[in-house]
């Protein structure tokens, strides 16, 4: 049978090389080997009880029926409160589309948005599933490099330099996974400016962005003359740890609102209920969630930044944000993902090669520090040993 190109062009290159080392690690970790997975960014740790708790009340009390498409009112209600808290803009209900995690809510808006024949600026790195998203609609991707060099920030005359007058969004990602840059005012101004001067969309994926350990977080929705053309993406996942959940927010104007309800509910017709009592929960009632949850990874973050600090040959960028570190190991002469592929057979341990986000973190890897801290100390344990022994 014959497939769409769309689907076809998902399969292979070289992500599919380097993400083929987790699906491995996994694998062989459920067959029961002793292997320490770092490659992925999930909690190990379990959901808060009263979210928990929440949901089970629910689909006990006979939740079990469809809800509007883009949630219920006293959710969208809480998820403009805490906007307001988090973001600082005051937005309401008309504002806010709930949606079974942050991945669909890209999605949502790039359906929204682009057109087959359209560009959108997005970089290299980005996070994987960007580029199926965006794709979706026929659009074109067109990559800007982020430089180690640069701390990862994207540089806004690339950005001028790759605009054609097919551009009509571009993806943007503070908190960053998978670098962990937090990116500064004067960053997201030069990149709003463009946004207005060539009338684009920003779609912006703010899934860290209570995850932030020194500077703050800034939405691009809050500059001057963006809140219109700023479709925000926010998720339950990394804030509340609720990935399995799959439960997010979109915030944007109320017209783009709208034509994401109609996407909604052409597509998945709304979220489960008893996961939005759930969500409900986390805004109103396990509030402490959050500053918990952060508080917990930055010190995961220092303890394997501390940890690898003084490893020859290897350099780790302390992130700003989220729960990933990358490592540089161009100094070790090793590619990427033969080292990663090595370091997993040898040792046991599982990081990402870079080149899963794109090629220009070819030499590096990522790991992700939502682990124990005995599994990171451990971690950092092998890693060292091995790089003594091949490096
Ligand atoms: C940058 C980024 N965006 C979106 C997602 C997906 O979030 P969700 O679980 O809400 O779909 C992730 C998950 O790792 C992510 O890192």
């Amino acid at each position: 049978m014959r497939f769409s190109s769309y689907v076809s062009g998902m399969a292979g290159g070289e992500e599919a090389g380097a993400w083929a080392i987790h699906g491995t690690a996994r694998r062989r970790q459920r067959a029961g080997e002793d292997l320490l997975v770092l490659s992925i960014g999930d909690h190990d740790f379990t959901t808060d009880q009263r979210i928990v708790d929440a949901a089970i009340e629910s689909l006990r009390a006979g939740n079990h029926h469809y809800t509007p498409s883009i949630g219920f009112q006293p959710l969208r209600e809480a998820a403009a409160a805490f906007h307001g808290k988090v973001i600082g803009e005051t937005v309401g209900v008309e504002n806010v589309a709930i949606v079974p995690g942050a991945q669909c809510g890209v999605f949502t808006a790039a359906q929204c948005v682009l057109d087959p024949g359209d560009e959108v600026i997005a970089f290299d790195p980005m996070y994987v599933t960007y580029l199926g998203a965006l794709e979706a609609r026929g659009a074109t991707v067109v990559q800007v490099p982020l430089l180690p060099e640069d701390g990862f920030l994207p540089d806004p005359a690339r950005v001028r330099a790759a605009l054609t007058p097919r551009t009509k969004a571009i993806m943007l990602n503070t908190p960053n996974n998978p670098t962990g840059a937090v990116y500064p005012r004067e960053t997201l101004e030069a990149l709003a400016d463009i946004c207005k001067e060539h009338d684009l969309w920003m779609i912006s994926d703010e899934v860290y962005c209570t995850m932030c350990y020194e500077q703050s977080h800034l939405s691009p929705r809050v500059l001057d003359g963006m809140a219109e053309r700023t479709i925000s993406v926010y998720s339950f996942s990394k804030s509340h740890a609720m990935t399995g959940f799959r439960m997010g927010w979109m915030v944007a104007s109320k017209e783009l609102i709208d034509a994401a309800d109609d996407v909604v509910s052409s597509m998945m017709f709304g979220a489960a209920p008893f996961i939005q009592h759930a969500a409900l929960t986390a805004l109103t009632d396990a509030v402490d969630t959050v500053e918990t949850i952060r508080e917990r990874y930055r010190g995961r973050r220092d303890l394997i930044c501390d940890a690898l600090a003084a490893v020859p040959k290897i350099h780790v960028r302390k992130p700003d944000a989220g729960m990933f570190l990358m490592i540089d190991i161009r100094d070790t002469g090793w590619d990427a993902i033969d080292f990663a592929w090595k370091l997993l057979e040898e040792q046991g341990l599982a990081l990402l090669p870079g080149e899963g986000f794109g090629k220009q973190l070819a030499g590096h890897l990522r790991l992700s520090y939502g682990a124990s801290d005995e599994t990171l100390t451990e971690a950092a344990r092998r890693l060292s040993a091995f790089v003594q022994k091949n490096g």
